[in-house]
Formats: C-alpha cells, structure tokens, sequence
C-alpha cells in the first residue's frame, strides 16, 4: 500500500527541484525535515500557504528543521509560481523561494508517498495532490504526518508548535498536553515510575487528583 505510517524511513527519492536534483537522504543530512505537498501551482489556498510557510522558514530553521515542497508542475511553473508567492507577501517577485519546491509532474512521488486526494481533480479528471505534512527526525524516521484535504488550507503556526512538542518529547519523558505552548507545563509519561519522575524532574511533579483516586495526570514544568 503507498503512503508512509509513523516510524517508517523516509524513501531515499530522487527528485528534480527549484535548488535542483535532490536525493532524499542527503538532502535531509543529520536535520529534522518537514515535507508538505500542495495540490497544484497558481492556485490560491497553495499561494497563501508557501507564503506563510517562507515566512516561517528563519522559525524552522532555528529549530534545525529543513524544509521541502511538493507540487504536481514543473520546475519552470514552479519558479514562476514563486515570484506570485513572493509578491503575496509583499516582496520583490523574485523566484527564490527559503527552500526547494518538488517537481512531480508526472505524479510518481505523490503516489508513492499516499498524497492524492481522490475528490479534487484537474481539467483532464487527474486527482490533485492533497495538502499533507510529513515531519521526520535526524533518524529520517516519520514522527507526524497530517492529512489534509485539498480545499483546506493548513495552520503554520500549529505545524511549527507540533514540531517544538515532537522536539521536546524525542528527548524527555514528557507528553504535551492538549493545547500545549512552549513555556507551558508538560505531563509525565505513563510508564515512568513516581520515584522516578522525582528524580528526572528536580522541579517538582504534581498531581492533580480525580474522582478516580488514580494518579496519572502527573505535570512537571517544562524541563530545559
Ligand atoms: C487552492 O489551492 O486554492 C486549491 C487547490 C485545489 C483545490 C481547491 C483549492
């Protein structure tokens, strides 16, 4: 079945782009990476979202992840389409854009990777891509894929927020809880022991007690 599932390796593709001929892996290095695709060039919601997401480009940057896109046109539509994306956010309409956009004309990639979306399709009846998000870490393992459909366009700012929880919790035992914030106080994973959790969380643990009588909704602050 195409499509990738949480903890698969990234395929090792090779792909035209806008930065030209890329393998996968290589271009991933030891980085986290954040690959979203888009639908098609020229067209709105897509123009508002690379916008946004060259925008974000110096957040994910500090936050060592790379980024790429995908769009079923060509490089040349591609580098045009990125002077329309740059005037949108009130810059000069150059065709540099903070990162490669994929070339998958013929569809190949997308296929593969599970991103067509079956209820959108082109002029010749074609299905479109949809709008999906793949984040993998350094291990080129995916840690979080969304799916969205083509006619709704994604939240940069959550994608970001999403990676400082995937950050965070690759390297401490802790969850985030819903509507979590960096700065806000994280929960404890169930499977570590209290004695445990008092000795990884020198700021303290607290529990917030239930009808239940059981102790799981265990917080700590954030650690450093
Ligand atoms: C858009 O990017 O605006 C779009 C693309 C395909 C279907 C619907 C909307």
């Amino acid at each position: 079945m195409p499509g990738l599932l949480l903890g698969d390796e990234a395929p090792n593709f090779e792909a035209e782009t806008t930065q030209g001929r890329i393998r996968f892996h290589d271009f991933l290095g030891d980085s986290w990476g954040i690959l979203f695709s888009h639908p098609r060039d020229f067209t709105p919601v897509c123009t508002t979202e690379l916008g946004r997401a060259a925008k974000l480009a110096t957040e994910f940057s500090k936050r060592n992840v790379k980024m790429i896109a995908l769009s079923i046109d060509s490089v040349q539509d591609h580098l045009s389409w990125s002077k329309d994306i740059n005037a949108y956010n009130g810059e000069q309409p150059e065709e540099k854009l903070p990162f490669p956009i994929i070339a998958d004309a013929n569809r190949e990639l997308a296929v593969k990777l599970g991103m067509l979306d079956p209820d959108e399709r082109d002029k010749d009846g074609m299905p479109l891509t949809a709008r999906v998000v793949f984040v993998f870490g350094p291990d080129k393992k995916l840690k979080l894929s969304i799916l969205y459909p083509a006619t709704t366009g994604r939240n940069f700012d959550e994608i970001l927020r999403v990676v400082d929880s995937l950050q965070l919790t690759a390297y401490k035992k802790v969850a985030t809880p819903v509507d979590w914030k960096p700065g806000d106080s994280v929960m404890v994973v169930p499977t570590l022991p209290d004695e445990e959790a008092k000795k990884l969380f020198p700021k303290g643990v607290f529990t917030k007690d239930l009808p239940s009588g059981k102790k799981y909704l265990r917080y700590t602050p954030q650690p450093e």
